[in-house]
């Protein structure tokens, strides 16, 4: 694998992240699910997160030797539904089409793992579609398990 250096994202990664985030529904999402939506959604969700950098939020990026963009990773805290245990939470990992394969997905993620680790968390959550079974493969050989599941049943098409 290629050095590779992760650091936070600053103001001028905005415009190679927000477009790099559309590839977080190249699997082929359900097709009730408006892909243009979903891209919108995450672009703004992700937006938000580089312009209010806080304590408890960090977008990291990958770089390689060259300093030419290879991916990023959003994490965030958040607190457990049952009981309200404040933990790390994987909101988006992304690695550019040219670059995957190569380790940047796993570097990221260890990264992310790091930022929690460092704060105190005993866990590490994240979200990731049935279908996305390159991301579930990756999260698995690192030690995540299955926890919720949810169920959709279209009732108006
Ligand atoms: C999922 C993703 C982040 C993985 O990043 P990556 O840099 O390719 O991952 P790595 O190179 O670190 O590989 C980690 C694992 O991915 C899997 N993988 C790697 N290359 C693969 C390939 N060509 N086909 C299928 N799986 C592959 C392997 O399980 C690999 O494990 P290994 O290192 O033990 O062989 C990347 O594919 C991506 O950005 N996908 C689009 C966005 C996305 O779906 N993000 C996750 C949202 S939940």
């Amino acid at each position: 694998m290629a050095p590779m250096t992760v650091r936070p994202a600053i103001a001028a990664d905005r415009a190679w992240i927000l477009p790099l985030s559309a590839r977080l529904h190249a699997f082929g999402p359900p097709t009730f699910r408006p892909r243009d939506r979903m891209d919108a959604a995450v672009a703004a969700w992700i937006d938000e997160a580089l312009q209010s950098r806080g304590e408890n939020r960090i977008v990291l990026v990958a770089e390689d030797e060259e300093r030419r963009p290879a991916g990023f990773i959003y994490v965030h805290e958040a607190a457990d539904f049952f009981t309200g245990e404040t933990h790390g939470h994987v909101s988006d990992v992304v690695v550019a089409a040219g670059a995957e394969g190569g380790g940047v997905g796993r570097t990221l993620m260890a990264a992310g793992e790091e930022w929690s680790r460092a704060r105190g968390h005993r866990l590490l959550t994240l979200n990731v579609f049935e279908k996305n079974v390159r991301a579930r493969t990756l999260y698995e050989k690192l030690g995540f398990e299955s926890d919720t599941s949810k169920m959709v049943k279209v009732l108006r098409r």
